[in-house]
Order: structure tokens, then sequence, then C-alpha cells
């Protein structure tokens, strides 16, 4: 079994540590044959899968369910940490132990919670329940209504102390890794040399000791929008449009199904018989 601290190991080591996200079976079949580290089921499941405008309306049942379906698909392969999604750990310690346990249970070997210093306190109990907590600064989706939406952080000095200051804590308190999200490259830099547990950057340079991307994005799978920090692997909203427009002017031509794929009855049935019964309506 993986254990968060290993991933402290490659850091040490200069090994740099890779990390998407995953949200159903059959996806995770496939990345638990994947080079990937670590699978994330993030709560951006609200607005890749669900088509939410953001993170927010994510409640703990969809995060239980999706992290059942990838936890099935991987079957112990790979690092699965899941989001804790908004209002599961904020409103109190015990909500936030009794949410990140039902993660836990769901197949999660550890937990993602967004925020530094405000939400120490749940960070700590979490941790305190044996539960393995990964940090996430910078953007944090959940807090877009403070934050003023998906914009880059960390660009004042006032905020960039902040975020040493957090990542500090996070450290302090037992966080095994941390998410830099949306920060720049100077300050996520700074961070990474000046923490023993790894970053993971998404939006937040060359020089963290890790990246994520959000499955979707990489994939071409999210036709809405492409942002910046992003590298597109494969186009396969194209590919998928393409073989869908194949498949109907297959039918529409006759083309499909081919031989190959129809089913035929037995030998030794006799199908006259029946079909002189069936033409007369003689049932
Ligand atoms: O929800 C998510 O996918 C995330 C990643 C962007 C890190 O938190």
């Amino acid at each position: 079994m993986i254990s968060p601290r290993s991933f402290e190991l490659y850091k040490q080591k200069g090994q740099k540590i890779s990390m998407v996200t995953c949200y159903d079976y059959s996806t995770s079949r496939i990345l638990a044959k994947s080079d990937v580290d670590i699978l994330l089921v993030g709560d951006s499941l609200g607005m890749v899968i669900y088509g939410y405008s953001s993170t927010l309306q994510v409640s703990i049942e969809q995060m239980v369910y999706h992290t059942e379906a990838v936890a099935r698909g991987l079957n112990g392969s790979k690092f699965l940490v899941s989001d804790m999604p908004f209002l599961s750990y904020q409103t109190s310690e015990r909500d936030a132990v009794l949410n990140a346990g039902l993660l836990i249970k769901a197949g999660a070997n550890a937990v993602k919670v967004e925020g530094g210093k405000r939400v120490i306190e749940k960070i700590r109990a979490i941790i305190s329940a044996d539960i393995p907590v990964m940090g996430h600064l910078g953007l944090t989706p959940q807090s877009i209504n403070v934050t003023g939406g998906f914009k880059l952080q960390a660009t004042s000095e006032k905020d960039v102390e902040k975020i040493f200051e957090d990542s500090l804590l996070l450290e302090r308190e037992g966080c095994f890794a941390i998410v830099l999200e949306l920060v720049p490259e100077e300050v996520a830099k700074v961070i990474s040399e000046n923490l023993k547990i790894p970053t993971i950057g998404i939006g937040a340079g060359r020089f963290c000791d890790g990246q994520v991307l959000v499955i979707n994005d990489m994939l071409g799978y999210f036709p809405d929008f492409q942002p910046k920090h992003v590298k597109r692997y494969v186009n396969l909203s194209d590919q998928i449009l393409n073989s869908v427009n194949n498949f109907a002017n297959d039918v529409k031509n006759g083309v499909f199904p081919g031989k190959e794929n129809v089913f035929n009855l037995q030998e030794g049935i006799n199908l006259e018989s029946i079909l002189k019964k069936f033409v007369n309506r003689n049932f």
C-alpha cells in the first residue's frame, strides 16, 4: 500500500509527482495501468460532469458516489485522494471528521481540503482522526464569492505573505502535500523550496514538486473553455463528434450493424413453422 509520506521521499529524490482527476469507473480502470502517481476525485466534477457553474453546488453524497466508482476501478493500485466539498468541513470539526470519514469509507486514501489558517482547526481534527490531508492554497474555487472568480492569486505583497504563512502552517499541522492553484511561478517556487512536503501545482509554474490537471481539460473532453495553464494532449471532443457522426451515417446508410455484429439462431430451430403461425396471427 502506498503511504502518503512516500511522496515526501519523491521530493527528496527530486522525483516529480503527477496527479490527474478521475470521476468514474471506466476511466479509473484505464488510469490504474498508467504511470500517474495520484488520482484525485476533484470537486471539479461539479463543472465537468454535472455542468454546474462552480464547485459550490457539489455535495458530499456526490463525492462519495464518484469516490466509490473510482476506487472500484483502481482496486488499490493508485493513491486516491478525494475532495472535501463546500460546507462538508467549514461548519465544524465534527462535520469535517465525519465527512472525511465518509470519503475514506468510500475508498479514498486521503482527502483534500481548501484553505489555510481559516480552516486549520478542521484540518487538525481530520488529521487527528488518522485521515491524511492534502492542502490546497492559491485559487480555492470554493471561495470564489470572496476572491472574485477564477483568477490568479497571490499577486499583492500582502497575499504573497499570506500564502507563505498558510503553506508553513499546513506543513506544521501535518498535511502530506499541498496543491498550489493559479499562483505566479515565482511564488510557487519559493514555497516549494522552503517546504519538506511536496507542492503539486496547477497553473503554478514549472518549479512545483508535482503537477495536477483536470483530466477532461488535458484530454480535450470539456468543450466549454480551455484555461491557459492546461496542456491538451488529445482532442477527444473532436474524436467523439466524428465517431458519433460516423455511427449516425452508418445507421442511415445501413452499414451498421455488419455481419460481425449480429447474433444468429442455433441450427435445428424450425423458424418456418413458427413463421407461419406468426404470419397467420395464430398464436
Ligand atoms: O477539483 C479539482 O479538480 C481540483 C484540482 C484542480 C486540483 O481541486
